[in-house]
């Protein structure tokens, strides 16, 4: 057991006290900043809900599903992700919350991993890379790194950037990011932009921490824990109805363009870690949603090439069961311009030419897919005229996906 305060930046929130055998946080001191707290966290002055906080704390850890963490892990000699947070002091480049040993005087100035450097050799060992140096260093924001695809951060000229690898046969999903971006060029959707890597003919996606010092990401998953959904209310509308709760303007459009997106590169996986909003550390203003990232498990990525086709079965997330389900919800297509997303196609027959993973035939198939989707999508904008479809797909509780954290790959 080791005494510690959760800091948010150089606020103390509260004391606790974590199991260094397990990394469970068995017990919660004093409060000090209960507004403070994560978001999700039911904190009031003098108490904090600890199996809320530990399913918080968790949640920062390397998923169990992440690709290669088990040998990870091992040449690490570490027995869970969980017990590589206390080894960075649960400092991540996606927020601004730290534990601080009890007694110590530390400043969030001299540890955070925006001004400071940090040790590659997680993220390197994560590769199934040789760590670097003998004595390996566990100060890194790779062990705070949430989702399933191999990844490590690194900083390329002064700029802490995420790289991630593709998955399967395929390795599909650094193209796929890279040709969102492109869309959402095109579109002016705020975005992450990914550009494309290749290391020994592998491909990766690289793209820039959005989060500054200053700020930080907050899942849907999050905002909709700051109050209990009712039965009788749809995902969808409890997330906005959050959002408006909290403050947070724009959510509704960032909303409709997110779904256009999904829509027309069928992705899987928008669980609602996904996608979120953005505050102020210090003030816990809310600056409004989050730019759109993680887009990678779309296009079919994980099908063979017979599959590949407008209409093919995919899984739908976060909202509803299917996509036509799901594309009803988007209020409004006026900002949507049709004409900015011509040629798409060659964009994408660009971004994957020279790819060992993907030959012509799988390629000419997703550029055809690609353009078929556009035409659905182009039917799905002019069937929105029809407003009252829109509302009944809205409080269609019926067709709403199970209401979950949304991670279960
Ligand atoms: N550019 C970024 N800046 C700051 N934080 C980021 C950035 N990109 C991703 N993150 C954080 O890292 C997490 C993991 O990244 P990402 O979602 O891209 O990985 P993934 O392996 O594709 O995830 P999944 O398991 O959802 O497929 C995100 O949920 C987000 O919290
Ligand atoms: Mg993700």
């Amino acid at each position: 057991m080791k005494p510690y305060t959760l800091m948010h930046k150089n606020i103390p929130v509260a004391d606790l006290a974590l199991d260094t055998a397990s990394g469970v946080i068995i017990s919660i001191g004093a409060v000090y900043e209960a507004a403070h707290a994560p978001v999700g966290v039911p904190a009031r002055e003098g108490s904090m809900d600890r199996g809320s906080l530990n399913e918080w704390w968790r949640g920062r850890a390397i998923p169990a599903s992440r690709s290669g963490i088990r040998a990870a892990l091992s040449e690490l000699g570490v027995s869970a992700p969980e017990l590589l947070l206390e080894k960075c002091l649960g400092l991540s480049l996606s927020d601004q919350y730290w534990i601080r040993p009890a007694g110590s005087s530390l400043l969030w100035e001299n540890v955070n991993f925006f001004d400071n450097p940090f040790s590659e050799d997680v993220g390197n060992i994560l590769f199934g890379k040789e760590p670097g140096s003998a004595e390996i260093s566990l100060m890194s924001p790779d062990n705070t790194s949430d989702g399933w695809l191999r990844k490590k951060w690194k900083i390329i000229d002064g700029k802490r950037c995420l790289i991630k690898g593709g998955s399967g046969a395929a390795r599909q999903e650094p193209y796929n990011e890279a040709l969102a971006s492109r869309i959402m060029d095109r579109l002016d959707i705020p975005h992450v932009s990914y550009s494309l890597l290749l290391e020994e003919d592998y491909p990766y996606s690289v793209c820039e921490d959005f989060i500054t010092p200053d700020t930080e990401l907050i899942s849907a998953w999050n905002i909709m824990k700051t109050a209990k959904k009712p039965n009788h209310v749809s995902v969808y509308r409890h997330y906005l109805d959050c959002c408006s709760r909290l403050g947070i303007g724009g959510a509704k459009d960032a909303v409709n363009r997110m779904l256009a997106l999904d829509y027309l590169i069928v992705n899987e996986d928008r669980h609602l870690n996904n996608f979120g909003v953005v505050r102020r550390a210090d003030t816990l203003e809310y600056i409004g949603a989050a730019p759109i990232y993680d887009s990678g498990t779309s296009l079919w990525f994980d099908r063979p090439l017979p599959m590949i086709h407008a209409r093919a079965k995919a899984v739908c997330k976060p909202f509803k069961n299917s996509h036509d389900e799901q594309i009803r919800l988007v209020t409004d297509f006026s900002w949507l311009d049709f004409s900015a997303l011509k040629g798409i196609d060659e964009e994408l027959r660009e971004i994957v030419k020279g790819s060992l993973f993907i030959d012509e035939a799988r390629r000419e198939a997703l550029c055809q897919g690609l353009m078929d989707r556009l035409g659905m999508l182009e039917e799905a904008a002019l069937l929105s005229t029809k407003q009252a479809y829109v509302e009944r797909t809205e409080f269609d509780v019926a067709q709403d996906v199970a209401y979950s954290g949304g991670e279960d790959r």
